[in-house]
């Protein structure tokens, strides 16, 4: 059989990692494949570098409506990212019949409703298994391999560059910018940082996770967005006394009123696995009714553990493009017409457990006056730390964990220390999870 003719667009790290492990791997791929792939032509603004890229063996051109149109080509890889050119390349590659693979998690956040409806009713497929933890192959396991479950929770380590961030300020002492400046050398940072450090690309891959787990439509407009760069080194370090470490955690739970959809710096026990994934390691946890809790763990970004990704991908719809529409797996894991529209719940809804740092003035009655306010709010604490003042300076940190409590009541409790005369700065508030 003739080799399967795709069109890649956007040679960068993904794009040269596809190119080259596909060129590598290809006797390999194609025994699975049952047969060959072939990168027929490949789109970039610099055509000049992704000759040098291609070593001239494929077409090079700049506009990339000249693949998305092209007869002979079945399947588009569109790995330049972005809601912009990317969404328009995507749906006209879905008008012109082409199956589509992306890596691209902030446009199937975003229009990912748009895209999956014109691919159904164009009957093609869009294989998005890299845009969620890069090299982990966590959309197969939601949508396939625990099929037989109803998804409790998920929670995630699911940017690597946050969590190279945060491994390499607490392991190395290294400052915030050194350490963003390395993850976007190695290829990591997505091409506005912010997405990374802001936590909105962990929140793209958590809602993509979330509509497959519980079956309905994708809501990134819902989800409560925190990034890493409020945290601070004393709170990591408080932390850590406290036996927990802190993570940027993509979080989703199904509750009985709606779905939580959140990302933000999280205390998780340091005995837990997830606690010490490191660098630029993922890591997703899912607690299914049957299975109990299952741990995915792998590069969650670079060249070529996206590109496996991104060829794994390739392969399944080589192998289904064919295939009655009716019986290849839906976009969102259930079948479209059987999406629900469960609403997704304000932050101010969310139960959690959390950590409190403030600053008081060492007198008597203070800590009485705080735990006051607290079981005023049925707020139970579950620890407390109290750092001895230094000598000449009659002001210390208090630390409080608190058991679970639901968001709208730790808030009011803030609200009631701050205006307490004795407590000397705002409450820092982080959430904390025990994921058992
Ligand atoms: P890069 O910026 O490295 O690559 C994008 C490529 O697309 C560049 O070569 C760029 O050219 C080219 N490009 C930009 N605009 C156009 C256009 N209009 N037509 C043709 N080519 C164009 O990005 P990445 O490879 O890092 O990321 C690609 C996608 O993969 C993104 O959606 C990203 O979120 C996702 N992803 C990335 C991961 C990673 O580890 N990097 C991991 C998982 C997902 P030029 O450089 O000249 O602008
Ligand atoms: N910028 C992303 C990260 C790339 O750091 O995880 C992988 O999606």
């Amino acid at each position: 059989m003739n080799p399967i003719k795709v069109g890649l667009l956007g040679i960068g790290t993904v794009g040269s990692g596809t190119f080259n492990v596909l060129k590598r791997n290809q006797e390999e791929i194609r025994r699975r494949a049952g047969r060959g792939i072939e990168i027929a032509v490949v789109a970039d603004l610099n055509t000049e570098r992704a000759r040098e890229l291609t070593g001239g063996t494929v077409d090079v051109v700049s506009d990339a409506n000249d693949v998305v149109t092209r007869p002979d080509i079945d399947i588009v890889i569109e790995l330049i990212g972005g809601y912009g050119i990317a969404r328009e390349l995507v749906l006209k590659a879905i008008e012109n019949g082409k199956h589509v693979v992306t890596a691209n998690k902030a446009l199937l956040a975003v229009h990912g409703n748009e895209i999956f409806e014109a691919a159904r009713k164009k009957g093609v497929i869009v294989a998005f298994e890299a845009a969620v933890a890069g090299g982990i192959p966590i959309i197969k396991a939601l949508r396939e391999g625990l099929t037989a479950n109803r998804i409790q929770w998920i929670a995630g380590i699911i940017n690597g560059t946050t969590n190279f961030i945060l491994s390499e300020m607490r392991d190395k002492g290294l400052d915030f910018d050194t350490v963003l400046k390395e993850a976007q050398q190695l290829g990591y940072a997505e091409a506005d940082p912010t997405f990374d450090i802001e936590g909105i690309d962990a929140a793209h891959k958590v809602t993509l996770m979330s509509a497959i787990a519980f079956g309905m439509p994708v809501q990134f407009d819902r989800a409560h967005v925190e990034g890493i760069t409020k945290l601070s080194a004393i709170d990591i370090k408080y932390a850590e006394e406290l036996g927990y470490r802190i993570k940027l955690l993509g979080i989703t739970r199904r509750r009985e009123e709606g779905v939580e959809l959140r990302v933000h710096p999280t205390l998780v026990p340091a005995s837990r696995l997830i606690a010490n994934v490191e660098g630029a390691m993922n890591a997703v946890l899912v607690q299914g009714d049957a299975v109990g809790a299952t741990l995915y763990y792998g590069k969650g970004a670079g060249a070529e553990p996206t590109a496996s990704a991104v060829i794994a991908d390739l392969v399944d719809v080589t192998r289904l493009h064919t295939a009655d529409p009716n019986h290849r797996v839906p976009h969102l894991a259930f079948q479209p017409d059987e999406l629900s529209n469960v609403p997704v719940l304000p932050i101010e809804e969310v139960t959690s457990s959390y950590y409190l740092r403030m600053r008081v003035s060492d007198e008597t009655g203070v800590l009485a006056e705080i735990t006051r306010i607290l079981a005023e709010g049925g707020i139970s604490i579950d620890a407390m730390l109290q750092k001895e003042s230094r000598e000449g300076e009659p002001q210390t940190d208090i630390i409080i964990l608190t058991h679970l409590t639901r968001e709208k009541q730790i808030n009011a409790a803030i609200r009631s220390i701050e205006a307490l005369q004795t407590v000397l700065s705002p409450v820092t508030r982080l959430r904390m999870e025990e994921l058992n």
